[in-house]
């Protein structure tokens, strides 16, 4: 008999470790990991871990003769900054990854007679809003709106989307008769912020960046203007928001993307609530300017209304409350 998992892609990333924190935590069921980069220390035994390339066509083959996979968390990707210095790896990581990965939990959803439920990650990053003044006049943004990404990360998790959306409703449409397919459910993410690690390669990496540095004592420059304003989350919402949607029942769901929210804030009132918990605190602004507009172009905030309606999407932490509960304690643990 074949193990039942579920697995997670880029299991060492931000979101990665927690997810695996928590569903260990849970204890009900048995996680297989994997990321190309090695198992961080601070999850080591919670789950069966695999350094792999998700681009490694053997390994999937050889996965699903091991393990039934029920669920999958899709989470590697090469984010936004990285991926505009190699976009052509970005396709390969975001695209076929994504793309091979849902063929197989097709075949998997065939074969079982049952979907498997796939957990897609996406972000503010596929909106691109064209200039400041239409940023101001559409602050909250629907699904629908602005999907005009102007980087290869928000190109990438725009079609990651589409593709996950086909698999659930259309894939083999023509067949005659059409094969149990997978239940493919995406929340599209603001720049999120953790106490525990620093992302990288992000564009949205300023708000993190800022806070762990100013708990080392150390100065730090940032790359946005003072009131560039983007949305937020602290990471254990992230968790909370996809762990909610697959939890939700499927007949509630009208939409397979949802908009996730917590809180919008500027750059500046970062550094002014960085300031308050670490007094003496040195933040300056220098502005990089092409890095400044890929995060202009993602909107104020994000309407999650759908979110709300159809399961009940509701943040625990809004900017206050991710400060002086969440990033405070836990990062002046961390750095003691
Ligand atoms: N945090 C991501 C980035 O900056 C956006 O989803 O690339």
């Amino acid at each position: 008999m074949r193990k039942k998992v579920t697995l997670i892609t880029g299991a060492s990333g931000e979101v990665g470790t927690a997810l695996v924190e928590r569903l260990a935590a849970e204890g009900n069921r048995r996680i297989l990991a994997m990321d190309v980069h090695p198992e961080p220390d601070n999850i080591k035994g919670m789950s069966t871990f695999l350094q792999a390339d998700i681009l490694d066509k053997n390994l999937f083959s050889r996965l699903v003769a091991e393990y039934e996979i029920e669920t999958i968390y899709h989470l590697a990707a090469l984010l936004s900054t990285r991926a505009e210095f190699t976009p052509e790896t970005a396709h390969r990581v975001n695209v076929e990854g994504t793309m091979m990965l849902l063929q197989m939990a097709a075949e998997q959803s065939a074969w079982r007679g049952e979907p498997v439920l796939f957990m897609f990650p996406s972000s503010i990053a596929v909106y691109g809003l064209p200039d400041l003044d239409t940023k101001q006049r559409y602050s909250r943004v629907r699904e629908w709106e602005w999907n005009y990404p102007t980087t290869m990360y928000g190109c990438n998790k725009l079609y990651g989307e589409m593709l996950g959306s086909y698999f659930n409703k259309n894939y083999r449409q023509l067949a005659a008769e059409r094969p149990i397919t997978l239940d493919f459910r995406s929340v599209r993410y603001p720049g999120l912020i953790s106490a525990f690690t620093v992302p990288t390669g992000g564009t949205s990496d300023y708000a993190s960046e800022m806070i762990h540095a100013a708990a080392q004592n150390k100065p730090y420059t940032c790359f946005v203007r003072e009131g560039l304003t983007i949305p937020f989350m602290a990471m254990p919402d992230a968790v909370d928001s996809i762990l909610d949607l697959a939890n939700a029942p499927r007949e509630n769901l009208r939409h397979q993307v949802y908009n996730v929210g917590a809180f919008s804030i500027s750059a500046g009132d970062i550094r002014d609530l960085v300031v308050k918990a670490f007094p003496g605190t040195e933040v300056t602004f220098e502005p990089d300017l092409k890095r400044q507009n890929i995060a202009e172009s993602w909107p104020i905030d994000v309407d999650d209304s759908a979110a709300r309606r159809d399961w009940g999407w509701e943040p625990k932490f809004d900017a206050v409350r991710t400060f002086t509960e969440y990033l405070i304690p836990n990062i002046k643990k961390r750095y003691q």
